[in-house]
């Protein structure tokens, strides 16, 4: 892998017109340069490279992109030798040496931290299996906790003796640094000078980075003592940064992959005694609250969670809070709670692998049955805390980013507590917009009575209308989000009753497109277009500056690609303008016309597509025996020709 800065640094150095001219005889035309496509056999050139924009395209054979693209296209090469191809060009170096001395001075000591803590574990390992102390408190602990020898070592348990400067001394004789015990954690320096060790007394846990190397440790405490903690872990540092990493990831990968499905659990013993049982597939957050990076770590392996928790109130809140964050991810999260009094660790302990995966089977519910159940529960048939429970439930299926997933958990949603998918739809609608106004930052005057200058927005399609493939108006509108995204499309003005002098907010073409596809739930069919336009989406949500070369230069192929064809498109102004006009007016100056235009005719024609669907549908009837399912598609029918209309109304006004 070659890292993100130079990259950029190849990417900034390699000029698109020097970079071809080695390979292309280019003659300048205007502001471009043309020349003889090296992909296909032309008599008249139609070659040609644009230095204002990076990138090169044949209006022959349609060929395009940047210098990078070029490389790999015209040498046959990966994207990772195009670059490194480019770099040796501009005498960029791809190596560990290229790194600024302050990053060398961070490699080496990150590295330096890790000798450290490999030998601390070596030397917690040898006193549980060597020292007399470790043997008669540590190793007999973990065999009367059932754990087998052959385990304990492989997640490389240990034992820290109870003298309370043991470890360090022990360093300090072996030549390590004092100054790398302390970065770990695993010292603690008193102001004398002196330093005393963090884990005494303790059993020990390493916590292991996903390729295996240790990072940090867990201790649990060996006497009954009130006043200290059961568990110690060792603090964040330039190597571990607890929000990232999963106990147990790296002795799971495999088994997780292998079996798509990865188990969370919360405890370091959950993890190894399920191991020992011969389930592999088992990660724990262990002593944090599950972040979104440690939900991205199993993303990588598998789309698919289990939540193992206790039964007891504090683990079935743990499981709800953690439900949440991995739909938001785009992740599919089961639940499955243990016997009140249970952890899996216990559970795990007195029975046999089979009776753990059947209890697993049976009673891994949905998150949806789950929470239906568990709040069913506390309702009981009390009106407002039904209420509660579905506003509940209904905020967790509005995070999920998918809506095809969104659709079939409500229909699930409103079949467990038996009300109307349409109100649901409503009311996951209602907050998913909430969210994105956020986004566009309307949220800052949307508490006032001004009503915002709108752009022409169009009407909101009902929410019974399914996405279907219309190629042609995705890549339209996707033309002008790469475009002109960020140009300014229309500014709401600060209301009038508001004392300081705000200036009126912009919104670009690029929120207005996506909020006007977001709004209406849509999802684009075509799926280089919706990676593209989920890209566009994400960038702006970070809040991020975007420009048509975070997509020309974008290192996943099919974007770039996409972008480059995109941004080089004749675009053919609308014929209106050359009617009306006798200059035809700048695209530019048009958005405000061609934009809502774009959009409008995408949804009309999904409109149209959705009519054809239900026209099918209704012919496939027995208008007899299924009365109302007839009567609901007349109605469907109805709202979606007069929407429709309405659209194309509009649409004749602006073409008009
Ligand atoms: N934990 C922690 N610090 C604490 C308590 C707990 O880091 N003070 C983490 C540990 O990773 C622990 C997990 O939370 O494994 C679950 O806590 P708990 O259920 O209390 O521990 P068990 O794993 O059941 O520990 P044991 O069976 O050894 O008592
Ligand atoms: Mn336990």
């Amino acid at each position: 892998m070659i890292d993100q800065l130079t990259v950029d640094r190849i990417m900034a150095a390699a000029d698109v017109v020097e970079v071809i001219k080695d390979f292309v005889s280019l003659k300048k035309r205007g502001v471009n340069y043309l020349g003889h496509c090296p992909f296909h056999n032309e008599k008249t050139p139609s070659f040609s490279v644009s230095p204002a924009k990076g990138i090169y395209k044949c209006f022959g054979c349609g060929k395009g992109g940047n210098a990078v693209n070029f490389i790999m296209d015209h040498e046959q090469m990966t994207y990772v030798e195009a670059l490194k191809f480019l770099a040796k060009k501009y005498n960029i170096e791809v190596e560990e040496k290229e790194l600024t001395p302050e990053e060398i001075k961070q490699r080496t000591e990150r590295d330096s931290l890790m000798v450290v803590t490999a030998w601390a574990q070596r030397h917690f390992t040898d006193n549980l299996q060597k020292h007399s102390e470790g043997k008669s408190i540590g190793l007999s602990y973990f065999r009367e906790r059932g754990f087998r020898d052959d385990i304990i070592e492989k997640f490389q348990l240990g034992y820290s003796l109870e003298q309370r400067d043991a470890l360090t001394q022990a360093a300090q004789k072996s030549g390590y640094k004092q100054e790398y015990l302390t970065k770990t954690g695993l010292s603690i320096a008193r102001n004398d000078g002196t330093a005393f060790d963090r884990f005494f007394g303790r059993v020990i846990f390493p916590i292991h980075s996903m390729s295996g190397r240790v990072i940090a440790f867990g201790g649990r405490i060996m006497k009954s003592d009130a006043k200290a903690a059961k568990y110690l872990n060792s603090p964040e540092s330039d190597i571990y940064h607890k929000s990232h990493v999963l106990y147990g990831i790296f002795f799971a990968k495999k088994a997780i992959t292998q079996s798509d499905k990865c188990f969370l659990v919360e405890g370091y013993t959950d993890v190894i005694s399920l191991h020992q049982a011969g389930i592999e597939n088992v990660v724990a957050s262990s002593g944090t609250a599950l972040t979104p990076d440690q939900i991205r770590l199993i993303k990588r392996f598998t789309p698919n969670i289990t939540v193992l928790y206790d039964g007891d109130p504090a683990g079935i809140k743990a499981s709800l809070r953690g439900i949440d964050l991995i739909l938001e991810e785009g992740l599919n999260v089961k639940v499955v709670l243990l016997p009140e009094g249970e952890d899996p660790d216990s559970y795990a302990k007195s029975h046999s692998a089979t009776q753990v995966l059947d209890y697993i089977e049976q009673n891994e519910a949905d998150f949806i049955n789950f929470k239906a159940k568990l709040l069913l529960n506390e309702a009981k048939n009390d009106p407002v805390e039904r209420a509660n429970l579905i506003r509940d439930i209904v905020k967790s299926i509005s995070v999920i980013p998918e809506n095809i997933t969104r659709s079939v958990y409500i229909r699930e949603c409103g079949k467990i507590l038996d009300i109307d998918e349409s109100i649901l739809y409503s009311e996951v609608g209602k907050i998913r917009r909430g969210k994105m106004e956020k986004i566009l930052g309307k949220a800052q005057y949307s508490n006032t009575d001004t009503p915002p200058v709108k752009a022409k927005e169009t009407p909101a399609l009902p929410s019974f209308v399914e996405n279907v493939f219309c190629e042609e108006q995705e890549k339209e509108i996707l033309y002008y989000l790469l475009k002109f995204g960020q140009n300014v499309f229309f500014e709401i003005p600060p209301p009038e009753d508001v004392e300081e002098d705000l200036p009126p907010q912009q919104v670009t073409v690029g929120q207005h497109i996506i909020s006007e596809i977001l709004n209406d739930d849509l999802e684009f069919k075509n799926l280089v277009y919706k990676k593209v336009f989920d890209e566009y989406q994400k960038l702006m949500e970070d809040g991020r500056e975007i420009d048509y070369r975070t997509f020309t230069n974008h290192p996943d192929a099919e974007i770039s690609q996409l972008a480059v064809n995109l941004l080089t498109t004749q675009h053919k102004l609308s014929k209106i303008w050359s009617k009306h006009q006798a200059m035809p007016v700048e695209e530019e100056n048009a958005l405000h016309e061609s934009v809502p235009k774009a959009i409008m005719v995408y949804k009309s024609k999904v409109m149209q597509m959705v009519l054809g669907k239900l026209h099918e549908e209704l012919r496939s009837l027995n208008p007899k025996d299924q009365i109302e399912e007839v009567n609901q598609l007349l109605v469907r029918l109805k709202t979606i020709n007069e929407l429709k209309n309405h659209i194309s109304k509009e649409l004749d006004r602006i073409v008009l």
